[in-house]
């Protein structure tokens, strides 16, 4: 069984995912982290986004790999554990821009439709189910209003240590949305045959329970 959970940043995605991953054994491949390992490359290299046959370079030159054996997964870039260093508050909107681009989507996509090919897994992200795994058995669309997302970011935040201010993440959030939304390829769009989930008022038990009830009917 394939589940694909796809929605805007901070709708909760990869917690519930990881909830879901635990309780049911299946595979959690956080598509997002590898667009930031990418991102971070650039960062690192100094290489501009609008240099398409850097981009490209880096594409043949870079690996990327996951360990899913651990919870939570981990993430290695040419052979560093960097899972804390995407995590940084200027990868979040590189990779979006990075995202954006032609050649790292089919490159990204490859890689995250061949880890998925292997088991039941739960992948979550912005194009799972309208791209990645068109045949996914179960969509989700998990959305939450753009002042919950902030809040929950920003509480997250907070307790790592960051100074961060409340409104500058809301208007991140926001322009990151629209990247995601607007882009050319496989932008953020809630799939013909994805079911909505708002997230808003749910606790995350509760989302995690509407998507077992779903697992458990289409198991039936
Ligand atoms: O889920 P996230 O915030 O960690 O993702 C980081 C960026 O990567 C996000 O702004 C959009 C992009 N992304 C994407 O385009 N497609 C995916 N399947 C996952 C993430």
């Amino acid at each position: 069984m394939k589940i694909a959970i796809d929605g805007p940043s901070g709708a909760g995605k990869s917690t519930i995912a990881k909830l879901l991953a635990k309780k049911t054994g299946m595979l959690y491949l956080d598509t997002g982290a590898m667009y930031r390992a990418l991102a971070l490359k650039t960062y690192k290299t100094n290489t501009s986004i609008d240099d398409i046959s850097a981009i490209e370079k880096i594409l043949d030159s870079t690996q990327i790999e996951i360990d899913n054996s651990v919870v939570p997964m981990r993430i290695y870039l040419d052979g560093e554990d960097v899972s804390e260093a995407i995590r940084e508050h200027h990868i979040s909107a590189l990779a979006s821009a990075v995202s954006a681009l032609k050649p790292v989507r089919e490159k990204l996509v490859e890689l995250q439709r061949y880890i998925a090919a292997k088991s039941d897994c739960i992948l979550d992200g912005r194009d799972i189910g309208t791209h990645v795994l068109p045949d996914a058995e179960i969509k989700i669309f998990l959305v939450a209003s753009v002042e919950e997302r902030a809040k929950r970011r920003y509480e997250e935040l907070r307790v790592k240590g960051c100074d961060c201010e409340y409104e500058t993440i809301k208007q991140d959030i926001i322009i990151r949305d629209y990247n995601d939304m607007n882009r050319q390829i496989s932008p953020l769009k809630k799939a013909d045959d994805a079911i909505e989930i708002d997230s808003t008022f749910m606790t995350v038990e509760e989302v995690a329970s509407e998507i077992e009830r779903l697992i458990a009917k289409e198991k039936r």
